[in-house]
């Protein structure tokens, strides 16, 4: 942290003295934006070549936000990255903007810069690139990434903001960096957990949350996959809780007579090990975002945690550990709150159509030239 506000001090002065020299602050350089790190997390790699500053942001955020950019001009990336449902959306599966059945549940955007792979099978290997996926007659959007672009350089709300935040006019790189770039800012931690875990709190949870923790970390082995890194819970220390492993991992969800709905992580690999394996999603804020699984088919948490007790669906290729837990109607409950007590008070505490602009507000700190 100190580190952090190092830079911002010497960054600040910098700019001063390109104000006092009446030099326009031009360069993205100059409107660097720091992230303030929250306890349990650390900072998201960022690209060399796609660093972030206050008007990429601005911009990607613009862009998220603008359902112009659809062939019905009704959805845009919000729609199914809902802010008021935690950045992910309502619907067990995704309609597209044309109206068409997609094939999955709508993941949650917020912390995603931290994600190693993209999308439910890790077809994508960055945000910049996942960013262009959208856009395809069939994809989310209804419309192609070059119709996005002229669309954006007819708009005159648009005039002038991709040359301040990137030297150039309107592009595919352009559109998927601010993109990336907003996703990055969205970085939320600050639950009762954290402040358990991190902040040595030790009455940050209550009874039944810290038995849920233990079952989480002990019978239910849920941690194996969902992993925290924290010296007390893992040998290898370190200070992110992400809870997830970033691996695939098959459980079953949409195994019926031999078949699963979708192979997951096999249409990427072919390899057999991979059939039917999903990405461990992050469980960050995983009570503000029902329905659950890649493919929504699960309504609560309180259905996700039957689900492991009942050890999975069970198919050939079911992840070992997978397996019937045991666990009694006061122990699934403890288990239940436990995951309740991993959402950002910050998202709970603001009202709903604040969340959005807190999260990136509270989560960086800009030039104090502004
Ligand atoms: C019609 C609904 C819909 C719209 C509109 C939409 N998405 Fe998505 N998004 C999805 C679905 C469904 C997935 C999961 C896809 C998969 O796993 O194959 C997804 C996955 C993602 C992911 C991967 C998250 C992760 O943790 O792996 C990111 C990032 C993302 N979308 C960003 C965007 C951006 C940026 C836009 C706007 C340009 C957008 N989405 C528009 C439905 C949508
Ligand atoms: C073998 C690895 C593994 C273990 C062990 C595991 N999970 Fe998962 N978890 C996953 C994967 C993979 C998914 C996504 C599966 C899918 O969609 O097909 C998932 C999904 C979830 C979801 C849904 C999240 C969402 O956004 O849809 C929750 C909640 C969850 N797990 C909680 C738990 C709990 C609680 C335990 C312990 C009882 C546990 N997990 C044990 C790998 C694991």
């Amino acid at each position: 942290m100190s580190k952090l506000i190092t830079k911002l001090f010497i960054y600040s002065r910098l700019t001063l003295v390109s104000i006092f020299l009446l030099v326009v602050p031009y360069y993205v350089e100059s409107n660097e934006y720091l992230i303030e790190i929250p306890v349990g997390l650390i900072e998201p790699d960022i690209p060399l070549n796609n660093k972030l500053s206050k008007l990429k942001i601005e911009l990607g955020k613009k862009i998220f936000f603008d359902k112009r950019l659809s062939s019905s001009s009704k959805f845009s990336c919000a729609t199914c990255h809902d802010p008021t449902h935690g950045f992910a959306e309502k619907r067990s599966i995704s309609i597209n903007s044309k109206g068409e059945l997609l094939e999955r549940n709508s993941p949650s955007v917020l912390n995603t810069g931290y994600q190693a792979t993209l999308s439910w099978d890790g077809r994508f290997k960055s945000l910049e690139e996942q960013a262009l996926n959208p856009f395809t007659k069939n994809g989310d959007m209804g419309i192609e990434i070059e119709d996005a672009i002229n669309k954006i350089d007819s708009f005159h709300d648009y005039d002038g903001l991709f040359e301040t935040a990137f030297g150039k006019k309107v592009d595919t790189l352009g559109l998927a960096q601010s993109l990336a770039s907003f996703q990055r800012s969205l970085i939320s931690a600050n639950s009762r957990f954290d402040d358990y875990l991190f902040n040595g709190n030790k009455k940050a949870l209550t009874k039944s949350e810290l038995d849920g923790y233990e079952i989480f970390i002990g019978k239910g082995s849920c941690i194996a996959c969902h992993d925290i890194f924290h010296p007390s819970v893992n040998s290898l220390g370190g200070g992110i809780a992400l809870f997830t492993d970033h691996r695939f991992h098959n459980l079953g969800v949409g195994y019926k007579n031999g078949k699963m709905t979708d192979t997951g992580r096999y249409w990427v690999t072919r390899k057999k090990e991979d059939w039917g394996a999903f990405k461990t999603p992050i469980l960050r804020n995983v009570a503000l975002t029902p329905p659950y699984m890649h493919d929504g088919s699960l309504e609560s948490l309180f259905d996700v945690v039957e689900f492991y007790n009942k050890g999975g669906n069970p198919n050939p290729n079911i992840a070992p550990g997978i397996r019937p837990l045991l666990l009694n109607e006061i122990e699934i409950n403890s288990l239940v709150s436990f995951l309740r007590a991993l959402t950002d008070e910050n998202l709970i505490n603001s009202s709903i159509s604040e969340q959005h602009r807190l999260i990136s507000s509270i989560n960086a700190r800009n030039s104090l030239t502004e």
